[in-house]
């Protein structure tokens, strides 16, 4: 690992539902990268932890050299957490008895939820930069906890900005534990870690959701339960806002076998594959057969490899990012947010002081605005297609005058200077554009 040329690594995310192979396939993936020649560190952030099972050979939290241009390591989320909580408890104990207070046990203390989350968002990114890697592949945690994952700076932030009292400081001295910053002083003032944690869970998003770096890759099984979760897991990371690079169909009936119960199989498979290739239209799609043997050990993986890439890159292509856009210049705009699969009736739009909050099912998403877009008023949204538009025109009770008057066509002042929130959903495909509702 000497010598690092200054590259930008490639960060490829395996996710999909639990038991589909994304161990396996985040194994075969790293492997096939590093037989091309890339420094390759293969990354689990799922605390089951595996990969050390499906290389064979143990691994630790920092990277461990397993082959010519591959490492792996696995982000030690529970030892991170435990260090984390003596801190707090230390600190929340001395507190408290400089208070003539009982000594609190820690267990009475609530976990703080995200805080396995954060760690391995924090580890993915301090990787990531390293500058000793080309590419990380990280096997991520079933599609549920990946998802808390991914949206979890954003969640942060929300909170960070409203937390006052007690929990802001629980919060900091999770920050100051956490990002090794100083705790404690004589006075018993806590080391304000919390911007840096801030700032660093922000860098991780801002990496994740560069579609030049950033690829998320949802692995599947032919099996309509399977596909019906990868749907939603796509709304879902088009919402966050994450790039996503494509779907891997994992343990396929190989050509050879048939007859019989295998011919049921065979069919049911058949329209499976039918499904994904409608669901997930536009994105590259790896085929992967059901191997006679669990593949364990690099030969092994290193025949996986071969079978999804072949002479692919499998890193292959950056996918399109599904960003966030404005649109329109003459005095409306609309903001178009891409969201495929997603079923129009569970949408739900709402504006809130200089955020819009879009709820799709049980996710949700706080949009900040652009400027321009903070002084407009909502007017209206639908669905073009896949992506859903959101229509805004200025709004007199938050543009200067002046301003207003050199907009051509400007609406007619309607909205009420008080406005700070405008509930728009839900959605269906027959509203029209730009009409208030
Ligand atoms: N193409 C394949 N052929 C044969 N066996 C496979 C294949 N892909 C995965 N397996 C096996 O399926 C099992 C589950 O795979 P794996 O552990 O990679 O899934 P996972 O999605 O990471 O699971 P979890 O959600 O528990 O982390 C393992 O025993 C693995 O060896
Ligand atoms: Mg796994």
């Amino acid at each position: 690992m000497t010598d690092p040329t200054p590259t930008t690594p490639r960060i490829v995310l395996h996710t999909g539902k639990g038991g589909v192979g994304k161990t396996t396939i985040s194994a075969a993936t790293a492997v096939a990268v590093a037989h091309r020649g890339r420094r390759t560190l293969l990354l689990s952030t799922d605390p089951a932890h595996s990969i050390g099972d499906v290389l064979g050979v143990p691994v630790g939290a920092e990277p461990t050299a397993v082959g010519t241009n591959l490492w792996a390591a696995q982000v030690d989320t529970r030892g991170r957490l435990e260090q984390g909580w003596s801190a707090i408890r230390d600190y929340l104990t001395g507190l408290l008895a400089a208070r003539g207070m009982a000594e609190v046990q820690a267990e009475e203390l609530t976990v703080l939820p995200g805080a396995e989350e954060i760690i391995a968002l924090l580890e993915v990114h301090r990787w990531a930069v390293d500058g000793r890697f080309d590419a990380v592949l990280v096997d991520c945690a079933p599609s549920g906890e990946t998802l808390r994952l991914l949206a979890l700076p954003e969640t942060i932030a929300f909170y960070a900005d409203r937390l006052m009292g007690a929990p802001r400081r629980l919060l900091r001295t999770l920050a100051a534990s956490l990002t090794g910053g100083a705790l404690g002083g004589a006075n018993g003032q806590v080391h304000d870690a919390l911007g840096d944690l801030l700032d660093r869970l922000t860098a991780a998003r801002t990496l994740l959701t560069d579609p030049a770096r950033t690829d998320i890759r949802i692995v599947i099984t032919a099996e309509r339960v399977v596909i019906a979760e990868a749907r939603r897991l796509l709304t879902a990371l088009y919402l966050h806002g994450y790039p996503v690079g494509g779907v891997v169909v994992n343990r396929l009936l190989p050509d050879e076998v048939g007859g019989g119960f295998l011919a049921a199989r065979r069919e049911a498979e058949a329209s499976a594959v039918q499904l994904v290739n409608e669901s997930f239209a536009g994105l590259p799609t790896h085929h992967l057969t059901l191997a006679a043997r669990e593949p364990v050990g690099l030969p092994a993986l290193a025949a996986l490899g071969e079978e999804l890439y072949g002479a692919d890159d499998p890193l292959g292509a950056t996918p399109a990012g599904p960003g966030v856009e404005v649109v329109g210049d003459d005095g409306r705009y609309a903001l178009r947010l891409p969201l495929p699969l997603v079923e129009r009736s569970s949408v739900d739009l709402t504006r809130s002081g200089d955020e819009l909050v879009v709820t799709v099912g049980t996710g949700r998403r706080r949009v900040a605005l652009p400027s321009l877009l903070q002084r407009c008023r909502v007017t209206g949204a639908r669905f073009d297609g896949d992506v859903l538009v959101i229509g805004f025109e200025p709004d007199p009770a938050r543009w200067p005058e002046a301003l207003l008057d050199a907009l051509p066509d400007r609406a007619p002042a309607a909205s009420p200077a008080t406005e700070t929130t405008a509930t728009v959903g839900p959605l269906d495909d027959s509203m029209p554009a730009g009409v208030p509702r």
